[in-house]
């Protein structure tokens, strides 16, 4: 079996673990760290491959938690089976939990733990489990949370995260080893949300833009590529670039070039050009399909929020007004367009079935892929709308 090979970002790696294990005075990193860049672009093959790694090293003790990985899961489930792993993985940690106080004492030999008993609302909660795990391994605890925003959609999700913060905080006391809660994620202004009002688990939080992938990544993918002709990493480091530094866009058209023996040495760089254009093309296509099919309140809902941002407001009159508005610009409109709060509602729903909106727990709307606003902004579904 084949075993993917994975070019590695090290210093990056040792960087952020230098920002995530010590803490300088007033530094927010206790707080927790969010690590946000664009969709495709390498963040979760980092956290496993490169930043896991680096912070094992450290002598840290993580725990990672993709709440994509099932989505059929919910959220809060998925943070806090990551914890029962960790526990369940030692056997004197279970013994010390089994003991603990609260619980009916065990009998001496095998222990009988059940992790199930770990969890929201049960009778270990999740921070008697860290600060077990921190007592028996006297490390510095790091959770790596891929997927972060997803956690925001259900309440069992926010409720698991308020959990953690209420765990961070007992275990960044004196008496624990501390826990360091790195959130990943491609929407800024989603994590944003978790982040920003002080009542939301990560207040004060640090918001780091982890860099691209950079010409070094193209000069070793380019030694491992196996074309028919070699190709000049320069011109392949541009392409990389206008096609948002996507290693998959590349690795498709490279894919379709591989047993073309026709192309020349020549031609192969203006091929590869193409291959990637058509490969996003046809990612634009599938969604300008959807946003084309949508109804005329809907349209006029994802369009308005849009041109918004983060300050829209689904039901402030202004933003009531920019519907009708949206829909008299669409020319779909035979009189004056009337848009009333249910129409509204119900075309948030759809959108958000059609995943082309987030919605936090709490009623916070968001354009689910910033690529949507991309191609709204391209084919001028934005203009006129503030
Ligand atoms: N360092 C790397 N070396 C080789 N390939 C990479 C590297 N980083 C990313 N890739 C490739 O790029 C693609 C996207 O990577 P990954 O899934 O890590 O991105 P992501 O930002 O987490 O994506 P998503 O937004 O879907 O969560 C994958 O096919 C992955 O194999
Ligand atoms: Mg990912």
């Amino acid at each position: 079996m084949s075993q993917k090979t994975f070019y590695r970002r090290r210093a990056l790696a040792a960087r952020l673990t230098k920002l995530i294990t010590q803490e300088a005075v007033g530094s927010a990193v206790a707080s927790g760290v969010f690590l946000t860049a664009p969709r495709r672009t390498g963040k979760s093959t980092f956290a496993r491959e490169d930043l896991r790694p680096a912070l094992e090293e450290a002598g840290a003790l993580v725990l990672y938690a993709d709440l994509w990985k099932d989505l059929t899961k919910e959220p809060g489930a998925v943070i806090v089976e990551t914890v029962r792993e960790a526990i369940g993985r030692d056997e004197k940690l279970i013994s010390r939990l089994a003991i603990a106080p609260g619980l009916e004492a065990v009998s001496v030999g095998r222990v009988n733990f059940n992790v199930n008993k770990i969890g929201l609302g049960k009778e270990i909660g999740l921070t008697k489990a860290f600060e077990a795990l921190s007592d028996e391994t006297k490390k510095l605890i790091v959770l790596i949370i891929d997927e972060t925003q997803h956690a925001i959609t259900t309440d069992e999700g926010v409720a698991a995260l308020f959990a953690l913060k209420a765990a961070r905080d007992e275990l960044n006391s004196s008496k624990h080893y501390g826990l360091r809660i790195v959130c990943i994620g491609s929407n800024q202004s989603k994590l944003a949300t978790l982040r920003n009002s002080s009542d939301e688990a990560f207040f004060g939080a640090s918001m780091v833009q982890l860099p691209m992938l950079d010409k070094d990544f193209i000069d070793w993918y380019c030694k491992g590529l196996d074309l028919p002709h070699d190709l000049d990493p320069s011109d392949v480091f541009q392409l990389f670039q206008e096609s948002g530094c996507r290693p998959d866009l590349l690795s498709a058209a490279a894919d379709d070039i591989r047993f073309d023996f026709t192309v020349g040495p020549k031609a192969i760089v203006v091929r590869l050009a193409e291959l990637v254009r058509a490969h996003a093309e046809a990612l634009n296509a599938n969604l300008r399909t959807v946003i084309h099919s949508l109804t005329p309140i809907q349209s006029a809902v994802i369009r308005v929020m849009g041109s918004k941002g983060e300050g829209f407001a689904p039901f402030e009159s202004s933003t009531m007004e920019l519907y009708a508005k949206a829909i008299a610009n669409a020319g779909i409109a035979t009189s004056e367009p009337k848009v009333e709060e249910p129409d509204v509602q119900l075309a948030l729903m759809a959108l958000q079935e059609k995943k082309l909106v987030w919605k936090t727990s709490r009623g916070v709307y968001a354009i689910e892929e910033r690529l949507t606003v991309d191609v709204l902004r391209k084919d001028g579904l934005l203009d006129d709308l503030v």
